[in-house]
């Protein structure tokens, strides 16, 4: 006999989970710096074995983009080479406006530590969702980003990546954008019998719902 895992407050947590999340309005608001200490502050919650803080994030708002966006071209350039369709340039460096503030996150593993590198970059990649989910908690328009060119050493030398340090992209803020074609997720987002194995003492492997 399972628990149920009833209680009103956590059907709001999951509801809240599964409800549609608006992204930044392009020429919306910032976030205060309280508000953006408090939706860091939460990112730093996530799972972290051995308690290592293998990560960081650099703020890019307002005119930082700038230099965000120069970095985004010199790394397309770097990538694909000098002569690039002036559309490809003006889409990547769209990519840094595309919201008043941006969060990028950065894995910053200690390899020297016991705990393996894959743990450390795992634990860099909840703060993505932390960071989404905190601010939309908070009313903020979020959503997390990347680019082709996040390995490109313009993009890491604007980040100041040591070597062994990577850009996980970054998370997009700001006031919310009106929902646009997105729709509201499914009723029925996925089949979990896909997705889900059951290993039960028999050693048979079975559905979550029929073991
Ligand atoms: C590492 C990572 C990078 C992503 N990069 C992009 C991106 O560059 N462009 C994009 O449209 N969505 C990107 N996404 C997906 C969006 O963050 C988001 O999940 C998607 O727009 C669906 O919205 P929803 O999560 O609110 O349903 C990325 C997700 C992850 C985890």
């Amino acid at each position: 006999m399972g628990l149920s895992g009833e209680g009103a407050a956590g059907e709001e947590w999951i509801e809240r989970l599964r409800a549609p999340r608006p992204e930044p309005a392009r020429d919306g608001s910032p976030p205060d710096d309280r508000t953006l200490s408090r939706v860091i502050q939460a990112a730093t919650s996530v799972p972290d074995h051995g308690g290592l803080r293998p990560w960081r994030f650099v703020v890019v708002c307002g005119t930082g983009r700038q230099r965000f966006a120069d970095a985004l071209v010199a790394g397309l350039h770097q990538l694909r080479g000098p002569d690039q369709p002036d559309a490809a340039v003006a889409k990547i460096r769209g990519k840094a406006f595309a919201a008043p503030c941006a969060v990028a996150l950065i894995a910053s593993p200690d390899p020297t530590s016991n705990v393996p590198v894959w743990e450390q970059v795992a634990s860099a990649s909840c703060t993505g969702y932390a960071i989404v989910l905190a601010a939309s908690a908070l009313g903020l328009g979020a959503v997390w980003k990347s680019a082709a060119v996040l390995e490109a050493d313009p993009v890491r030398a604007l980040f100041d990546l040591r070597p062994d340090e990577r850009l996980q992209g970054w998370v997009n803020l700001g006031s919310p954008a009106p929902f646009g074609p997105k729709a509201a997720r499914p009723e029925s987002p996925v089949d979990l019998d896909a997705l889900v194995t059951v290993i039960g003492d028999d050693g048979v492997h079975g559905g979550p719902v029929d073991r």
